[in-house]
């Protein structure tokens, strides 16, 4: 197949590339644009350019995959100032997504022409790296410096009315007439000089721009190298003549695109898209028609469940024991739509669109039209055994019937049921229409058309779905585990709750451990018998520390929820290791952190091991997407192959007398580290 084709249209050359999926700007693709670029500039009958692109989208960038090798001639920067140096006008006809390269490639062109579906976007950023082909120097020239800001550092793409607005669109064509337009407007302006060539214009910017910009996004940016570099290469669009700004722009690039956290950011772009592979299950497994979904529990994750479906046109039947519980969970749904319209997110319309489409019930016998039932009822055994016994009688034959557990097995719950092929976990995290992830639990029957209808559904709900097996608490949770346990054991050794949490905040997770367990609560499956103190938590609620709902927990909280290192928690723990025996001693951040990191590694490497989950690349985006590790670190299995895995068993032997006696080390791991392999 010849992946850049050439066509006259009179004395316009049509230049089109066909290069599946996405038309990223490989190789070829680049070598066949400068021979056609060639061409054009050689043969005088020629007036004006067009480049288009066949199949769904305009350039999305650069072959990611080609990353990290030697790029071969010609270069894209190369190429982009061979077009606009071209004595002709060629013109950009976009459509899809005009992304990263591609944005570049069409800030190069003279002219820019978009149907009003498009989307242009510098997104580099969130590969860790900054626009590479003059992107930096070219976008804050047409759009000014402000804008330029928050596309590049935000990474987000904007619509193509909106661009035609800022001026990065010349003209708007019709969705379905796009080539004919680009060709008509490319001669209108064939005779126009002189060209407009973006290198030449000057990017516009406010004093004090820059620093405002960063104040206002130090947060977003914390921890992040290349937003920074961004900023840096943004301002030389300002303050230097182009080509120096290219320069700029070179030498950060070049430090990027190989630094660790680029690394990581490129391997969760593809984790995630690799995540949605289901090994074994033939692509054109049938797919399970899901019209009307039921859900049962209307507390804090069937409300969230219920949102995702509601929101994409889909009716829900929802059902609680007692109606006072049903009228509450219909209640929080409603303000958080409410929410969603003060935040912008949504349209009043919308949400009494979605609305609408909500059935609140208490009878089972609404359930019986769903396709799909999800349970979100209280995680224990007895009551998800009965809730799926009455389901597997009311719900229709060929229903999947779907659990919300958190920990318990799931092959159990489906065998309550005559059905087990249908059964299956879809395990949401909070809050359950925010969060990104679902794990996808497979239990040992589970068919491959309900687990491949699973996660097409995902899919269809915008969220990032990873396939895991049966075991206690699955991906995330049983590797959470490890954490917890080390992070309560540390603080009875010595270490201050905030010691603890400083490290996580220092690793760039958004809270440390007892931050997010005063957040949750304290008193999650808390008895309420303050006579009874086993654990340091229980000790905490014996004392009325219940949290930040009680003003205290692990640490004091004003009334703006401000936290500070707690005495009297400090005192509890204190009393608590000493009625055990627990000697206390000075403990440093690297045990703290190889005994919560380093353990969740082992017990990743477990879930391979086991086959739990398909691949270490899933395991990093269950813990990137539901559980807040950075991005940048790439998740816990590709942060453990940068560190090394030696370094990592190296320092699990190291604390191996302190990590109690479950603790074993995953052979997985330790062969891996003698052999000098890596998990990714
Ligand atoms: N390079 C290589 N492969 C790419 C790619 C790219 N830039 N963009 C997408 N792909 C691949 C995906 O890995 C996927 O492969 P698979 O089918 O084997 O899993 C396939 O193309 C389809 O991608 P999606 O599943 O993501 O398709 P969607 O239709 O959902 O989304 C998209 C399309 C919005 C274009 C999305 O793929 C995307 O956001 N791509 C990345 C865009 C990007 O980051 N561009 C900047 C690249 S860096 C750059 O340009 C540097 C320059 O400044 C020098
Ligand atoms: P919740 O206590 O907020 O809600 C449970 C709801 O189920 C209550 O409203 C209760 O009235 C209802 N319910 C109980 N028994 C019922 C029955 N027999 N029939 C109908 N309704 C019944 O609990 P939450 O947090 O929503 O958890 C639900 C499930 O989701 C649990 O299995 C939990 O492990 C899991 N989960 C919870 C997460 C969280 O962060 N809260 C995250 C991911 C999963």
């Amino acid at each position: 197949m010849t992946i850049i084709t050439t066509e006259r249209a009179g004395d316009v050359l049509v230049v089109i590339s066909n290069n599946p999926p996405v038309n990223a700007l490989g190789h070829a693709v680049r070598d066949g644009l400068a021979k056609a670029i060639d061409a054009a500039a050689a043969d005088p009958a020629i007036k004006a350019v067009v480049i288009r692109c066949e199949g769904r989208t305009f350039f999305a960038g650069a072959d990611i995959t080609e990353f990290g090798k030697p790029m071969k001639d010609p270069q894209l920067p190369e190429l982009l100032e061979r077009i606009e140096a071209l004595d002709k006008p060629v013109v950009a006809a976009i459509h899809g997504t005009a992304l990263g390269g591609g944005l570049e490639t069409a800030l190069a062109c003279h002219y820019r022409v978009a149907v009003p579906s498009a989307k242009l976007g510098l997104p580099e950023v969130k590969l860790g790296i900054l626009p590479g082909a003059g992107g930096t120097q070219r976008l804050p020239r047409v759009v000014g410096a402000e804008a330029a800001l928050e596309m590049i550092v935000g990474g987000a793409p904007i619509g193509a009315k909106k661009a035609a607005e800022v001026g990065l669109v010349d003209r708007l064509a019709a969705e379905d007439n796009l080539a004919a337009e680009a060709i008509a407007f490319a001669r209108e302006v064939a005779d126009k000089r002189p060209l407009p060539r973006t290198s030449e214009r000057k990017a516009a910017a406010e004093p004090g721009m820059f620093e405002a910009f960063r104040a206002k996004n130090a947060k977003k940016m914390k921890g992040f190298e290349a937003p920074e570099a961004c900023i840096e290469a943004i301002q030389a669009a300002v303050d230097l003549p182009f080509r120096e700004g290219l320069e700029v722009e070179r030498r950060l690039i070049a430090k990027l695109i190989v630094s660790d956290q680029s690394k990581a950011q490129r391997h969760i772009f593809f984790a995630e898209r690799a995540a949605a592979k289901v090994d074994g299950l033939p692509t054109d497994t049938p797919l399970i028609p899901v019209k009307s979904v039921g859900v049962i529990g209307a507390g804090t994750m069937g409300g969230g469940i219920a949102m995702n479906f509601l929101s994409i046109g889909v009716p829900v039947t929802i059902l609680e024991a007692e109606q006072a519980a049903l009228d509450r969970g219909v209640g929080v749904i409603a303000k958080n739509y409410a929410n969603n319209v003060k935040s912008g997110r949504m349209t009043e319309a919308q949400v009494e669109k979605a609305m609408a489409l909500l059935k609140p019930t208490l009878s089972y016998d609404d359930l019986a039209q769903a396709d799909l039932v999800i349970e979100a009822v209280f995680e224990n055994m007895d009551v998800k055994k009965e809730v799926f016994a009455r389901l597997d009688k009311a719900a229709k034959p060929g229903a999947i019937l779907a659990t919300n557990t958190s920990y318990l097995d799931v092959d159990e719950i489906a065998s309550v049921t005559a059905r087990p092929e249908y059964v299956l976990g879809m395990h949401f995290f909070s809050p359950a229409n925010v969060m990104k992830l679902l794990e996808v639990v497979r239990g040992a029957k589970t068919s491959d058309s309900v687990l491949a209808t699973a996660m097409a559904l995902a899919k269809q709900i915008r969220k990032i779905a990873v396939v895991a097996g049966v075991c206690h608490g699955f991906i995330g949770n049983r590797m959470l585990k490890p954490r917890q346990d080390q992070a309560g054991q540390l603080i009875l050794e010595g270490a201050k709750p905030s010691d603890v949490d400083r490290v996580f905040l220092d690793f760039g997770f958004p809270m440390g451990p007892f931050q997010l367990a005063d957040l949750a609560g304290l008193d999650i499956g808390w008895h309420r018998d303050p006579t009874r103190r086993e654990t340091v938590r229980e000790a905490l609620c014996a004392e009325g520390r219940l949290g930040q709902k009680s003003g205290g927990g692990f640490y004091d909280y004003d009334e703006k929820r401000q936290r500070t290192p707690s005495p009297v928690a400090e005192r509890i723990i204190a009393e608590f290791a000493a009625a055990k025996g627990i000697p206390q001693r000075q403990i440093s951040d690297e045990e703290i952190r190889e005994r919560c990191l380093y353990t969740m590694v082992n017990e990743g490497a477990k879930i391979l091991e086991e086959g739990k989950a398909q691949r270490a690349s899933d395991i990093d985006v269950v813990w990137v997407y539901g559980y807040g590790w950075p991005v940048y670190r790439g998740g816990p299995m590709l942060w453990a192959d940068q560190i090394g895995l030696k370094t990592v068993v190296d320092g699990l032997k190291r604390q191996a007398d302190r990590l109690g006696p479950d603790f074993s080390l995953s052979p997985l791991l330790v062969a891996k580290a003698e052999k000098g392999e890596t998990f990714n």
